[in-house]
């Protein structure tokens, strides 16, 4: 069953003739249930842009998105709103966890959005942040926590309500190692448990080697796909082959931030 149909998206910025920005040619994306896909592209290519329009944060000025059986796009006001808060959840590379309020009630946002019954926020939070091993932290500020225990309460929150999709850009690039490794660690047991599909933009070839799937994008298009099949430490030289190989043919796959 296809989560997400994306056909022909394009995205123009700008009005002024001349001065527009392509920033996506006509991109093509299929997402079935379960799959956790990861999308790779030098700076500028289109990844974010790609991003906030299957968020509905952003418009596209072309092409069909249909999201768990909804177009997208005709979609808007509180019915968009409605949607993005029931079928989708985020996680953003600087977490956007709000500091008045405690992990477990960052965690609750979605549901508390949602007007779901008390008594079911606090068991569905309790149960969610105990698999992501945050128990003892409920209580606690995001200031009080590490940058790990941060994005883990992220990851939290971007399930927490099942929704159809999970989106990602960038959620490791503020973490160390470590971190990294337990989200995307994270990421790929719930892959495995089969009910939440991810996607997940990404420069780190250790995080794409984590994902079943990649699509490489370049100049809002995409040129590359390529498909886990053996183990991710294969996969993972798979990547840095097909990197190395449009680094030659002259595409910048450098990450821009650090
Ligand atoms: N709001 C905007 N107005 C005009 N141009 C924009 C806007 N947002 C992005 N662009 C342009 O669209 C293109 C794609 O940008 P986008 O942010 O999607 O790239 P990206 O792949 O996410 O890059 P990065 O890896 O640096 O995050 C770039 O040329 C960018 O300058
Ligand atoms: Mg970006």
């Amino acid at each position: 069953m296809a989560v997400l149909t994306a056909n022909g998206l394009v995205k123009i910025y700008g009005s002024e003739p001349g001065a527009l920005v392509h920033a996506l040619n006509g991109i093509d994306l299929a997402i079935e249930l379960g799959e956790f896909v990861a999308i790779m592209g030098p700076s500028g290519s289109g990844k974010t842009t790609l991003l906030n329009i299957l968020a509905g944060l952003d418009k596209p000025s072309g092409g069909q998105l249909v999201i768990d059986g909804e177009p997208v796009q005709a979609l808007s006001g509180d019915a968009l709103a409605l949607f993005r808060r029931r079928k989708l959840g985020f996680v953003f590379q600087d977490f956007n966890l709000l500091d008045t309020l405690t992990l477990a009630e960052n965690v609750a946002l979605p549901l508390a959005l949602d007007r779901r019954p008390a008594r079911e926020v606090r068991k569905l939070v309790e149960g969610v942040m105990a698999r992501f091993g945050l128990e003892e932290s409920q209580g606690r500020y995001p200031y009080e926590v590490s940058g790990g225990q941060q994005q883990r309460t992220a990851v939290a929150r971007a399930i927490v309500h099942q929704p159809a999709l999970v989106l990602a850009d960038e959620p490791t690039g503020n973490l160390d190692s470590a971190s990294a490794r337990t989200l995307l660690e994270t990421f790929a047991t719930l892959h495995a448990e089969g009910s939440t599909t991810i996607l997940m933009v990404t420069h780190d070839p250790i995080a794409a080697s984590y994902s079943d799937r990649i699509v490489f994008i370049q100049d809002g298009k995409v040129y590359s796909r390529l498909e886990r099949e053996g183990t991710r430490e294969a996969f993972f030289q798979e990547i840095l082959h097909t990197l190395s190989i449009l680094e030659v043919s002259g595409v910048d796959i450098r990450p821009t931030r650090p």
